[in-house]
């Protein structure tokens, strides 16, 4: 059947009746502005409009479409102007990892069209069915209301930040560098790649969680036409990967450990072809006994799933003497918790494209977090030499932690190379879910002994995790939780005992959080059941065990400096006082929730650490910035540009960043932990003081003045005394004969192990000891609304203060922590990664809840307490995951103060029941 229809404003015709819009749209036109997150309808980034309606493009068939006019991304910008609305996402900074604005932008748009004086409840509706897992809702509701307003003519306050100069953004918003491309549907993510003849791989996954291979038949699928490639693990040259050892197989060989286990892949020439082929493949199974929960594992009769047994890492550290703190306390408080796997839930799924270069090499493209791992891992895989291995990573359409690990990388690069073609696999939804690595679920036990003024004399915590079918980060991600479990408080006695265990569930690996989520949740109820019986109000009971300079953190490491906790309670105790407490007068179910966090900045624990950037001034005058911090929507290549704009003296708008490609930039590991403004910010910071150098020598030379009569500012060389303005940088650039670069590495001072006695027998040096290089802290209050008739919990304002150093781009900073607010109370709230026997049941996004903008409480009110990191690249630290981390404690307690319910196992929305019994 032939179709008809417009695209924007183009008449086309296609055959392809059959094919889904949104599949035709990419796959076909490709008018890659519009995304695929799920497939089924649950993610809105598919979102177009057709005939004035947003409609989600992956539910609708090109046969219903003739005579339809459709319109994408690509067309909504007329003239290259911006629709006010792209406009006001930039100006809202309602953009992060980019890769659900084109749908919302369409979805806000059909709906001012209809609407121009909406209500913020009316938004909300409209924009109900787009997700934003980076959690920019209420960015979102302001770029509508404020385009609504510039949509009815009214004048708008100006968005302009004041102060901002040719080389002074320090501490300002400038806008991001990356939005303008993001929002126009112009960023090329891995998905949106295509190349001439181009082959589609499909993944065979393993159908038991525990089984032997008793035989792979792949005949059937290899005689299909249009099939050119099938691998199995004997294709793989070194079939072994693992982000911190090999443990893992690229491709199953005799027996599987858990669902999402690869056991053979299929390339063709479409992807149609490759999901028959893969359909066809033939595996023979034996089932064998599996361990299905943290219980299981540690049983003696249970079947051992690795050579070392069941346990993946045991943790214990000791201070004091806790039996006898726990004689002399006066009040005692204990509880269990527990916290389930949790998925990243990233809206742009899993994938790689490869293609073959020159000389026998391979170029990998990627949405990855750490493009030199990546590299490491998969030059091993291939048996060649890393230079034979180009890895280019795009943005990411969020990460999360999720993205540190190699998934189908290593098939598209062995395709590539066995066949000579491009190769490309992006994961769907579904596959997502079943193989990329989770949140641990937590069992946890805590006793905490006090003295009636509520000062802490103990904590005895008992820890257990299901590290599920691999080792992934399990290993390091344990004594992060460790760690951190005690709170930002000085413990003087202390027994802590940890385990994470191989079970056949889903793997579990990095996610937001990395292990201190899930303790903080713990530690952070107790310090309210502590501050009840206390009768202490719980601000003053942490300014009274609180962490500060000269105090020793759980593994014994004293704080020297760049500590500021106490601010963030002062802040949140102002805040409660003025903003929160005058609520709570009325006839509802009110309740106010206080909770601290503190998260290192970087993994570190004895792990090295370095980043590298290049700085290069090109003949044009502009500066070039090179580094592997790869972008997921966090803000920090603008950061990186604001402080090299700083010091060199450069405008921002000259400066440019390129990212991610081994072949371009220097070693940098993974960007995580909070670490990519923190590391990368020191390599910027070093190579833009060394260009600065450079230039006024260069200058000096050029102009035939002394290099102290100098100074480079505005992006010129100035006369020091008198301002006069002597050469323009341009100029600079273009008369040099020297290549104007600076390559700089910047490795993070020495960190420790955590050692059992949390180095109390000073083995280290204790001026010496650190398991982290510099920690962040914060406080958060939350109001809570509990419907006993419903259950429901509806959070209604949030109030983060946040120690996270010298702030570079506030806005940049806050958008951060407000995503940061709404990822956590998805992790309090609703999300529930369910895992049966093995089987993940939850096999899609809907079914996984994460939040969707109508749960944007009324205020998220981002406070960062004046504080100066001497550690830090210009007094910073660095802020992604800092605000996530008190948010499910801050809920659960608000609930208890409403309705005097302690829930000690998330997610909330698993105690409806009780919570209307109650
Ligand atoms: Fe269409 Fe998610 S891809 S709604
Ligand atoms: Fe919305 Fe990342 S900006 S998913």
């Amino acid at each position: 059947m032939l179709i008809t229809l417009k695209v924007n404003g183009q008449d086309i015709e296609s055959n392809q009746s059959e094919s889904s819009l949104l599949n035709y749209l990419r796959d076909t036109l490709h008018l890659t502005g519009t995304k695929c997150g799920c497939e089924d309808g649950t993610c809105g980034s598919c979102t177009v409009i057709i005939d004035g309606e947003a409609v989600r493009s992956c539910l609708v068939k090109l046969d219903k479409l003739n005579g339809k006019s459709i319109t994408t991304i690509e067309g909504l910008s007329k003239d290259s102007q911006l629709h006010p609305l792209q406009k006001t996402f930039i100006e809202c900074s309602a953009i992060q990892c980019g890769f659900c604005t084109p749908g919302l932008v369409l979805a806000a748009k059909a709906f001012l069209d209809k609407n121009i004086n909406p209500s913020k409840d009316e938004i909300i509706k409209a924009l109900s069915k787009n997700l934003c897992r980076c959690g920019s809702y209420p960015r979102l509701i302001e770029a509508v209301q404020r385009a609504a307003k510039e949509l009815r003519g009214e004048p708008l306050e100006s968005f302009m930040q004041e102060g901002v100069t040719d080389s002074r953004t320090m501490g300002l918003s400038v806008q991001r560098k990356d939005v303008l491309e993001k929002v126009k549907g112009e960023t090329k993510f891995v998905g949106d790649l295509y190349f001439d003849q181009m082959l589609h791989g499909k993944v065979v996954w393993s159908e038991y969680p525990s089984a032997e291979i008793t035989y792979i038949d792949t005949e059937e699928a290899l005689a299909l036409p249009g099939v050119k490639l099938i691998l199995t693990s004997k294709d793989i040259p070194h079939n072994r990967f693992g982000i911190l050892e090999p443990d893992q197989f690229v491709l199953a060989e005799d027996r599987v450990r858990y669902i999402g286990e690869p056991v053979a892949v299929v390339f063709a020439e479409d992807p149609d072809i490759a999901a028959a082929g893969a359909k066809s493949i033939k595996v023979g199974y034996k089932e064998l006994p599996g361990v299905f929960s943290i219980e299981e594992a540690l049983s003696p009769e249970a079947p051992q799933l690795n050579e070392q047994g069941n346990i993946i890492k045991q943790v214990s550290v000791k201070r004091g003497d806790l039996d006898s703190a726990f004689e002399q306390a006066d009040i005692i408080v204990e509880e269990e918790f527990s916290t389930p796997h949790g998925e990243v839930a990233f809206i742009e799924t899993g994938g790689a494209v490869a293609t073959p270069g020159e000389d026998g090499k391979v170029i990998v493209y990627a949405c990855n977090q750490s493009p030199f791992t990546d590299r490491q891992q998969l030059a091993k895989i291939l048996g060649l030499g890393t230079e034979k291995v180009r890895i280019v990573h795009l943005p990411a359409g969020g990460a999360f932690g999720g993205k540190t690990e190699l998934t189908v990388h290593a098939f598209v690069a062995i395709a590539a190379l066995r066949t000579g073609l491009p190769a490309k696999i992006i994961l769907t939804r579904k596959e997502t879910l079943r193989s990329q690595p989770k949140r641990h679920a937590y069992n946890m036990k805590y006793r905490i002994a006090a003295k009636s003024d509520g000062k802490i004399l103990g904590m005895d915590v008992k820890l257990l995790a299901d590290g599920g079918a691999y080792l992934s980060w399990s290993p390091r991600v344990l004594p992060t939780s460790v760690i951190f479990s005690t709170g930002p408080y000085y413990i003087p006695n202390m027994d802590i005992n940890a385990a994470n265990v191989f079970t056949n569930n889903l793997v579990s690996g990095a996610m937001r959080g990395f292990g201190a989520s899930q303790t903080l949740f713990a530690v952070e109820s107790l310090l309210d059941m502590l501050s009840r019986k206390a009768n202490i109000d719980p601000i003053t009971l942490r300014e009274r065990n609180a962490l500060d300079i000269g105090l020793p953190t759980t593994s014994g490491q004293i704080l020297t400096a760049g500590v500021s906790y106490k601010k963030t309670l002062e802040a949140i105790k102002k805040a409660v006082n003025e903003e929160l407490l005058p609520l709570k007068n009325s006839d509802k179910k009110i309740g106010i929730g206080i909770a601290s966090a503190w998260r290192s900045v970087s993994g570190s624990i004895g792990v090295v650490e370095e980043a590298g950037a290049t700085l290069q001034l090109l003949a044009n005058g502009k500066l070039v910035i090179k580094v592997a911090c790869t972008d997921m929507g966090q803000g920090t290549h603008t950061a990186l540009c604001q402080i090299a704009s700083d010091i060199v003296g450069i405008k921002i708008e000259d400066i440019q960043i390129v990212a991610g490609d081994t072949e371009v930039v220097p070693y940098g590991g993974a960007v995580m932990a909070s670490r990519g403004l923190y590391m990368w910010g020191h390599a910027v910071t070093r190579a833009s003081e060394n260009l600065l150098k450079i230039l006024l020598a260069e200058g000096a030379s050029l102009l035939g003045e002394r290099e102290e009569d100098l100074n480079f500012t505005g992006g010129a060389i100035v006369n020091r005394a008198s301002g006069q303005t002597l050469m323009s940088l341009q100029d600079l650039a273009s008369r040099s004969s020297r290549q104007l670069l600076v390559d700089e590495h910047f490795t993070l001072p020495k960190t420790y192990p955590l050692l059992e006695d949390a180095n109390e027998s000073c083995s280290i040096d204790p001026e010496l000891y650190r398991t982290n290089q510099t920690i962040n802290y914060n406080t958060t209050a939350i109001l809570v609304e509990v419907d006993e008739e419903t259950g429901k919990v509806k959070v209604i304002k949030v109030i983060v203060a946040v120690d996270a150093g010298k702030i570079i781009n506030p806005e940049a900073a806050k958008t951060q922590v407000e995503g940061a607010v709404i990822m956590g109370m998805g992790f309090a709230l609703t999300e529930e990664f369910l895992i049966q026997r093995g089987i993940n049941l939850t096999d899609s996004l809907g079914k996984y809840r994460i939040p969707r903008i109508s749960v944007t409480p009324e205020d998220i009110k981002t406070i960062f307490v004046d504080a100066n990191d001497p550690s830090g690249p210009q007094g910073a630290k660095g802020v992604g995951e800092i605000g996530l981390l008190a948010i499910a404690p801050a809920i659960t307690n608000a609930i208890y103060d409403a309705i005097g319910l302690r829930i000690n196992s998330l997610p909330v929305s698993k105690h409806v029941d009780m919570i209307r019994r109650n």
